[in-house]
């Protein structure tokens, strides 16, 4: 709920500063001005609805490093809680066999397991980012 808030917020201080900006004369003008506040957001990661606003936009910002580092490697690289551990490719072709192959995990990855959690704590990951993420941890 938060993020969406935030979410709504960043469009609307872009906005008020376009607004501030509009007697810039040109398109560069105006984009020089607009960077630091994206470069502020980037830097200091806090102002996560910039960052989801441009992956809306197709910003596509986010690697799979990004997301396993963020959202998997807390149980993913220890294997806590029983967890199959990123590289050990042999574990995650155990499962993959037992479950229909890489969807098959992939769909109990958005569902969740046992002590695994939906979508692996990662909320606004869509399956495609979920998929890159399990393909790099697994090797498969
Ligand atoms: C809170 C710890 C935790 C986090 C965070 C976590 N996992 Fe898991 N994950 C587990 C555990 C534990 C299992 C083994 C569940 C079982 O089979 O009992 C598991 C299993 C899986 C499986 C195999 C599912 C199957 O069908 O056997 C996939 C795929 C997976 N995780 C993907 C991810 C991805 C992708 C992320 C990050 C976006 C993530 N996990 C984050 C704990 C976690």
């Amino acid at each position: 709920m938060n993020l969406m808030k935030k979410m709504l917020v960043a469009p609307a201080a872009v906005l008020a500063l376009w607004a501030v900006t509009a007697q810039a004369t040109t398109d560069e003008a105006i984009a020089e001005r607009l960077k630091p506040v994206g470069e502020v957001c980037i830097q200091g990661e806090e102002c996560k609805g910039v960052g989801a606003v441009a992956v809306a936009a197709g910003g596509g910002a986010r690697s799979a490093d990004d997301i396993i580092a963020k959202h998997c490697n807390a149980c993913h690289s220890t294997g806590l809680l029983g967890a199959p551990k990123i590289g050990d490719t042999a574990a995650w072709k155990d499962r993959a066999d037992h479950q229909g192959g890489l969807d098959g995990i992939l769909a109990k990855a958005i569902s969740g397991i046992n002590a695994m959690p939906p979508k692996g704590t990662c909320a606004d990951c869509s399956d495609d980012e979920l998929r890159e993420a399990i393909q790099k941890m697994s090797g498969l």
